[in-house]
């Protein structure tokens, strides 16, 4: 399946979607429920604040309300807030209500270097920079500041803007070449596959730490499973796995071994690429390889890494959080046990709530247009507040009301680039958390919910540690060791789904492996981009 959308297309969602409705093309997406557009704007924030033409609206070239106010770059620099800096990582949801309080939808803030840029707050101005990529692009040579001069190649910005041939930087034909390959191959994953691997791998882990009654779930499973799931999906030989987890765990911290572990990485995935010419299966990499848009080793290379990556991250942010929110908050602990809520109900509260990207830097005006009342001019850039989008007080007026089943969240994004692996990512999360809380059903916090802290980067928050306790558990032998066929019905957290048969003994896993310097494979510039992805989440 190719991905629909053209550039000038109506809003519409992809074809079964699970974020959309077909009761919403354009609009909201499924099950969402959007008062009729005032906004915030209306109800006369300060400053410069909004003369709004309504929620997220976009009037190229009108002349209507909103054309009178300052452009970006009329606006003094020293009244702006910093987007990035103590006070902003200190509290970047104060940050969005402060800024939302001012200017309504749509703000004007500053980025590193402080080069202005708007931040986009409310969830239908979100949605509509998402599905609008004539007037939004994701190009983002276009943005004026490049093309002034402004930004440094040694800008902590550039590992997240600067643009590379890859889809995430692309737009109209050309994306959908890149993306309709990406996407085909991610729905031809064996979604029953997927499950078993995580299943086995969540039983390998907890083998590991299971015997002590205790353990810190970030870095002992929430860290390590995605990616030792998407190895297996790219098509990785099954010693591959521990290994990449380090590198990539090694690259995200920046530590000073980050570019040997890159190498390691890319050195892992051109031999996969190799292999894969004379013996190819049922994975990602033999998928992009013989997909009908004919991309090249490069490219199919370069996007098995945009996979790994984009994958890994958000996912091990969704299953922290997660666990962390269903080991301390009261209505999951209640409903939990009273067997009403499911972890989905559990992962959906959290993609609202928690979103594991906060924010998306970002789309580039293609010309002059308003946007919740703000004048939006060519070469613009444009951040996605996903966090804040989820937030806005017009769908949902009420914080604490529950959102069971209802995804109409923007965490996966939206258009022609939402994400495209969120039935993956959901099913990792999903699969590994029922899998964890039936081998450990007395799993309970070991510290207060209050000494739990997080750390904050523009582009995400990051839970830094969850310790947990749990009756010791016996080792197993290895074919022992995964959750029965089927759940107990009253497994904690069981999700309803049956939980599927193990798959044969594996490798043990190795434990963290140090990753040492890889021979020079690659050049200068891969390197780079590698960087660029792990940027997206850690600037
Ligand atoms: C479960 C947690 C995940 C979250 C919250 C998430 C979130 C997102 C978001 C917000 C975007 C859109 C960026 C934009 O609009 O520019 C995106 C794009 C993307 N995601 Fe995910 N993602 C997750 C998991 C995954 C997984 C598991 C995969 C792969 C198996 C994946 C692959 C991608 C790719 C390739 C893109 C780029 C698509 C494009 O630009 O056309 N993601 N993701």
């Amino acid at each position: 399946m190719t991905t629909p959308f053209r550039d000038d297309a109506p809003l519409a969602p992809p074809p079964g979607c699970p974020a959309h409705g077909a009761d919403a093309p354009g609009g909201g997406p499924r099950g969402i429920d959007i008062p009729s557009p005032a906004g915030p704007a209306s109800t006369g924030p300060a400053s410069t604040g909004p003369a709004s033409t309504g929620a997220g609206s976009t009037e190229p070239g009108a002349a209507g309300a909103g054309s009178d106010r300052p452009g970006l770059d009329e606006l003094p620099v020293a009244e702006l807030r910093r987007l990035y800096g103590p006070e902003a990582e200190a509290d970047p949801a104060g940050l969005y209500e402060k800024l939302r309080a001012e200017y309504g939808e749509v703000a004007p803030v500053l980025l590193h270097g402080d080069l202005p840029a708007w931040l986009v707050l409310g969830h239908s101005a979100n949605l509509t920079v998402m599905r609008t990529p004539s007037r939004f692009s994701r190009d983002s040579r276009r943005w004026r500041a490049f093309q002034e001069g402004l930004v440094g190649a040694d800008s902590p910005l550039m590992p997240v803007i600067a643009w590379q041939p890859l889809c995430v930087f692309a737009d109209g034909a050309e994306h959908r070449r890149l993306r309709g390959a990406v996407t085909d191959g991610l729905n031809g994953t064996d979604r029953r596959g997927v499950r078993r691997f995580v299943t086995r791998y969540t039983a390998e882990l907890v083998e590991e730490f299971g015997p002590s009654g205790q353990a810190e779930l970030v870095s002992r499973f929430a860290e390590h499973l995605p990616m030792l799931v998407m190895t297996q999906l790219v098509g990785m030989p099954e010693e591959y796995g521990p290994r990449l987890v380090d590198a990539a765990r090694d690259l995200m911290k920046g530590t000073e071994t980050a570019i040997a572990s890159n190498d390691h990485v890319v050195a892992a995935l051109r031999r996969l690429v190799e292999r894969k010419r004379t013996d190819p299966g049922a994975d990602l990499c033999t998928r992009l390889m013989q997909h009908e848009a004919g991309m090249t080793d490069e490219e199919v290379l370069e996007h098995l890494r945009v996979v790994l990556l984009a994958a890994n991250e958000t996912t091990v942010n969704l299953i922290a959080d997660t666990m962390k929110m269903i080991l301390t908050d009261d209505r999951f602990r209640a409903h939990l046990s009273g067997g009403h809520m499911t972890v989905p109900d559990a992962l959906d509260q959290v993609l609202w709530d928690a979103p594991p990207m906060s924010l998306v830097a970002g789309r580039w005006a293609t010309g002059d247009t308003l946007l919740g009342g703000q004048r939006i001019r060519a070469g613009d850039m444009l951040l996605l507040g996903l966090a804040a989008g989820n937030v806005d007080p017009i769908v949902r007026p009420d914080l604490a009301k529950p959102l069971h089943g209802n995804r109409s969240h923007l965490s996966f994004g939206s258009g022609p680039h939402e994400c495209p692996g969120q039935d993956i990512g959901r099913a990792i999360a999903e699969t590994g958390i029922d899998c964890l809380l039936t081998l450990l059903p007395d799993l309970r916090l070991a510290v207060p919910e209050e000494e739990l802290t997080w750390t904050s980067a523009w582009l995400s928050r990051h839970l830094v540690a969850l310790p947990v306790e749990f009756t010791p558990r016996e080792r197993q032998a290895a074919e022992d060791s995964a959750p029965p066929a089927a759940a107990p019905a009253a497994a904690p957290g069981a999700s309803g789904a049956p939980i599927p048969a193990p798959l044969p003994a594996a490798t043990p896993f190795a434990g963290p492996t140090p990753v040492g310097p890889s021979p020079a494979l690659v050049a200068g510039p891969r390197r780079g981009w590698w960087a660029r992805l792990t940027g997206w989440f850690r600037r």
